[in-house]
């Protein structure tokens, strides 16, 4: 598909959604007509918990699904299966995102199954864990400092070098990203996982700047307390202390955030790029 240079790419899906969505053709009936009808979208990180939800989301859409995990092969079938189940392909892929090699491997083996890359949403991140969260920053370790800048960041760095190319030679495509409220307004715990977050915010407009003129959009997500498996580490005090801190006064849903990832993969965000979406009930604001 050739890219248009004076107005929004030009687009076969929305087209036809605009043509028939809602008609009464003779005997048919109307044509429900999804979003991402057609499109193939990568989600990393989809055994984990906000992942599985976007890949429901984007599978409810329209889209077909590769899923990345690591270690949760199970997670992955299962969310496969309910792609599957919604009449989508979808396929789950082992990798370990922080390294590049096996980054590139993902996004290949991905294309082969499935024809093509549209969005590749990077969810996978260094898991929550509790002790390393509160330690006073200058008794962080060497790893502790490393590993979610491996993870987070240069994972999400590797996954789109190796995304990229299949966007630009489409002329079109959706990069998102996925940073933190904290790296936006600072906090004095997870110091190491705000740092990475934070490079992923400047990530993101980098790439928007490099590939925008390529038709590739990329955009990332600021998330708050969003309710994850992770997150169970957490005392429920400090469980209620947290979902009082943001005006909604409660925590997010892994689905809240899927519907975003929906609308920044769709051409409903056809004009967005190099933005930072935040998705935290109204904590960021102040
Ligand atoms: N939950 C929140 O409140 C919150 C808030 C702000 C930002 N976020 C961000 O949102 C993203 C998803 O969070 P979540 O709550 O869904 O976490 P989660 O349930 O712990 O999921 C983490 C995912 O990352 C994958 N992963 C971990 N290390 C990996 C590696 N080396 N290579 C490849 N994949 C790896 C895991 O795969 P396996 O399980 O297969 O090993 C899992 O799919 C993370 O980037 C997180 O920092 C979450």
């Amino acid at each position: 598909m050739q890219r248009n240079d004076v107005g929004p790419p030009r687009c076969e899906f929305a087209l036809i959604s605009f043509a028939v969505r809602g008609f009464n053709r003779k005997g048919a009936g109307p044509v429900p007509v999804a979003r991402l009808d057609g499109r193939v979208a990568l989600v990393t990180g989809g055994s984990g918990g906000i992942g599985r939800a976007a890949v429901v989301e984007l599978a409810k859409e329209g889209a077909d699904i590769a899923v990345q995990f690591n270690r949760g092969k199970e997670s992955a079938d299962a969310v496969v299966e309910r792609a599957q189940k919604l009449g989508r392909r979808g396929i789950a892929i082992q990798a370990d995102v922080g390294d590049p090699k096996a980054c590139e491997r993902l996004v290949r083996e991905a294309i082969r199954s499935l024809g093509r890359l549209d969005v590749v949403a990077c969810f996978a991140g260094h898991p929550y864990r509790d002790e390393e969260w509160n330690k006073p920053f200058e008794e962080l370790t060497p790893a502790e400092i490393r590993r979610p800048l491996d993870v987070d960041l240069l994972g999400s760095v590797y996954v789109a070098q190796a995304a990229i190319p299949a966007m630009v030679e489409r002329g079109r495509g959706s990069l998102i990203l996925t940073g933190s409220t904290p790296a936006i307004t600072g906090d004095a715990v997870g110091i190491s996982y705000l740092m990475a977050k934070a490079a992923i915010h400047a990530l993101a407009r980098a790439l928007a700047q490099a590939y925008g003129p390529k038709g590739v959009r990329v955009n990332a997500l600021a998330l708050g307390n969003i309710t994850t498996g992770p997150m169970e580490a957490v005392s429920d005090v400090e469980r209620r202390k947290l979902a009082e801190e943001p005006a909604l006064k409660r925590w997010g849903t892994p689905e809240e955030v899927g519907r975003v990832v929906v609308f920044l993969a769709s051409d409903d965000s056809a004009y967005i790029t190099g933005q930072t979406l935040v998705v935290d009930g109204g904590y960021a604001m102040r």
